[in-house]
């Protein structure tokens, strides 16, 4: 989320909701009951099955998570008893072995089924409910609803997602001060803190949950360091990925596809915490913002290129590459060109038409719906994302009851607009708060602007105390029918949605949930949040929605990626002038050499999986350019530069780039 006026997001707060430990031990029993029934049921009904029922039905028992299938009778009189053959997939009911072992019963009222063979971990059977496409199916983009979540703050944290992370170093405000206060802190637990944060914070469950809530897409928020990070960099670097890699596993598992949002950019691209870095935009923004967008593009090229192999594409099927850039300050036709780049650098990995690579979602940058109508027309395969917020602007006095149909008049039009206009059109976060309350919502030490005491952009008046807005324990069935009306005129108006965000951390201090409007899971839990998300389904009164078929070009068919010249002439990489910096051909720039650091496939261990073919990592077997990489002979400024800097001397090579002074971080060695 975004926190200027306007659209923008969020800060966390703990959620709660039954609590857990009451809950868990009430699975406990609950999964101790079941099972003494399973083995109840195995020991009386086997037996029957086999000497009576078999010889005379052939029915498909892995179906069901209740009963294995077998490849032979048990028998009693010595011949050897083959190995049961695993339960790969179930419905409603079943029980799932998670990957850490445990078990639990799967709940999908929606006719849903999870599929997971270890010998065979790329099918892609599984269904996340009967009404979207499984894994091994189209999925019609603007046809097919995306009913989804965001798991924010997992891979690419943010203070008030999970607050209690940030709470430990009083006064760290992103994830690079984090970072830093982590390593700093060996007794602690070091920069690891954050691979067990990684560990815990989403797991498997989640996931089964996610389809069992009627929804069938997640957008995954991963930083760029999940690929690698530059000398000086502070962050954890390539852990995230592992879990990435681990996410893809549970959403093919439950039949979810994954939006991945490219959440964190060298050198920041919006100067907001979860850009990694608070404080300075030096992305297309000042002397190094060239250098930082090239080294941008590889990134998304990189992760291209691994998404867009065989094994992965039908899971991760949309690709936000870069998440809330700020045209303010960076401009919309630089944006555009980078857009247009990037849409190369994609479609060079994969190729163009339906299956080849994923969707390519495109943030508006803040500048408006309609001022991209009418972008790349044919493109192949591209949409636009929206972050509609209503909590960080003009703060109201007006109660919950007050807002619940705004989302429609706010949103729906413009939405409907947009899919005409420019063409697929999704929000990719949204959340139900109304204002601004919630801890670290609005920054560490910052203050609400609700209560008036929010230090910068003001003046705000103060509207009254946010204590309401964050106990969300005392709040009454009239009050969660609001929230859960404003949650529906949401979906309704946005018809593609992304909830910010599946899950909210606690909060030390109160040892709950202190940003409640920004957590699905605890409006499920507490009665909130919609059980079918299908019932958003027309509550804006909406007699006109957008109800048209996107042009086959859009959609991978005929046509696609033919893009007139005259749509691309006056939009081509790299800019020709960048905000707050000189003439680029005079900016410090990178050369496309280094060698490319390709992600890791996963490995499997179930036997027999020698012989599964993960990937390589890379699509495009031609695609050889290597990665931006310093010239040898320049110098360079910090990525993470926080200020104006006089004109650089001339790179004594001539190359484009220009030297000048070394600062603390050296663009250098990789790690
Ligand atoms: C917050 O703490 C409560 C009480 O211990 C627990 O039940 C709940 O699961 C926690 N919530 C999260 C999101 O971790
Ligand atoms: C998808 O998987 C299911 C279950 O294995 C299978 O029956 C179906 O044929 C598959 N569909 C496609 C299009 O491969
Ligand atoms: C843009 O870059 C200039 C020069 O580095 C810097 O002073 C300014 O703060 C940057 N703008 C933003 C919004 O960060
Ligand atoms: C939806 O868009 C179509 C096409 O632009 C338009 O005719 C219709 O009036 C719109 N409906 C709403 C509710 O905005
Ligand atoms: C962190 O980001 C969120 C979302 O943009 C914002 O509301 C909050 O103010 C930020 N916190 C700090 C300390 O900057």
């Amino acid at each position: 989320m975004s926190n200027v006026s306007g659209n923008r997001y969020l800060k966390e707060k703990q959620a709660v909701y039954a609590a857990p430990g009451v809950k868990s031990r009430r699975n406990i029993i609950i999964l101790s009951v079941i099972g003494g029934l399973i083995l109840l049921i195995v020991a009386v009904v086997v037996p029957i099955y086999f000497a009576v029922i078999k010889p005379h039905s052939h029915k498909n028992e892995s179906a069901s998570g209740s009963t294995g299938s077998s490849s032979g009778s048990p028998s009693s009189t010595g011949a050897p008893t083959p190995p049961k053959a695993a339960i790969v997939t179930g419905g409603d009911g079943s029980t799932i072995t998670l990957d850490d072992g445990s078990t639990m019963i799967y709940s999908n009222k929606f006719g849903g089924s999870w599929y997971h063979d270890p010998s065979d971990p790329f099918n892609n059977a599984a269904q996340a409910q009967s009404w979207s496409p499984a894994l091994n199916q189209t999925f019609h983009w603007g046809t097919d609803r995306i009913r989804g979540v965001n798991l924010g703050g997992w891979l690419t944290t943010e203070p008030f997602i999970s607050p209690a992370l940030y709470q430990k170093y009083p006064g760290t405000v992103d994830e690079w001060e984090l970072s830093a206060a982590m390593a700093a802190d060996t007794a602690g637990g070091g920069l690891g803190q954050l691979e067990d944060h990684y560990k815990t914070f989403i797991t498997e469950a989640d996931f089964a949950q996610i389809a069992g809530a009627g929804l069938n897409f997640v957008r995954i928020p991963i930083p760029f360091w999940a690929i690698e990070t530059w000398s000086g960099e502070p962050f954890l670097a390539k852990t995230a990925w592992t879990y990435f890699l681990k996410a893809i596993g549970w959403a093919r598992k439950y039949g979810i596809r994954i939006n991945l949002d490219l959440h964190a950019l060298p050198g920041s691209q919006n100067g907001w915490n979860h850009s990694g870095r608070l404080g300075t935009i030096s992305f297309l923004n000042g002397t190094m913002g060239l250098a930082n967008a090239q080294r941008s593009l590889d990134y998304i090229r990189i992760i291209a290129e691994f998404i867009s192999q065989p094994q992965y594409k039908d899971v991760v099927v949309m690709f936000g590459i870069t998440n809330e850039p700020q045209v303010p300050f960076i401009g919309q036709e630089n944006l555009q060109r980078y857009y247009l780049q990037a849409y190369n650098v994609v479609r060079n990995a994969g190729g163009v038409g339906a299956g080849n690579g994923p969707l390519i979602s495109y943030h508006d940058g803040f500048a408006g719906l309609n001022n991209w109508a009418g972008f790349l027309p044919g493109a192949d395969r591209i949409g636009l994302d929206y972050h509609p917020y209503l909590c960080f602007a003009t703060q109201t006095s007006d109660p919950m009851s007050a807002n619940v149909n705004k989302p429609c008049t706010a949103w729906g039009g413009a939405m409907n607009d947009s899919m005409t206009a420019f063409g697929f059109t999704a929000a990719g976060e949204f959340s139900n708060a109304i204002n601004d309350c919630g801890t670290f919502v609005n920054g560490v030490g910052q203050g609400t602007r609700y209560e008036g005491t929010y230090a910068t952009g003001g003046p705000w008046p103060k509207i009254g105390s946010c204590d309401s807005w964050i106990n969300w324990q005392s709040w009454d069935a009239t009050m969660k029918n609001n929230i859960q009306s404003f949650a529906l005129s949401s979906m309704d108006a946005l018809q593609h949605w992304f909830f910010w965000t599946w899950k909210i951390g606690n909060s030390t201090t109160s040892g709950t949930v202190e940003s409640p409007a920004w957590s699905y899971q605890l409006g499920l839990q507490n009665g909130w949040m919609p059980t079918d998300p299908r019932s958003a389904n027309g509550v804006c009164g909406n007699t006109d929605p957008w109800s048209g078929k996107l042009p086959a070009s859009a959609t991978g068919g005929s046509g696609a990626g033919n893009i007139p010249a005259s749509a691309t002439s006056s939009i081509g990489w790299p800019p020709t002038a960048i905000s707050n910096a000189a003439d680029p051909t005079l900016l410090p720039q990178y050369t496309q050499t280094g060698p490319i650091p390709t992600l890791p496939v996963p490995t499997f261990s179930a036997s027999g999986s020698a012989s599964i073919d993960a990937g390589n990592g890379w699509a495009n077997p031609s695609d050889t350019v290597g990665v931006a990489v310093p010239i040898a002979s320049c110098s360079y400024l910090s990525p993470w530069v926080e200020s104006a800097v006089a004109a650089p001397p001339a790179c004594p090579t001539g190359a484009a780039a220009r030297a000048v002074p070394r600062s603390q971080v050296t663009p250098a060695p990789r790690q």
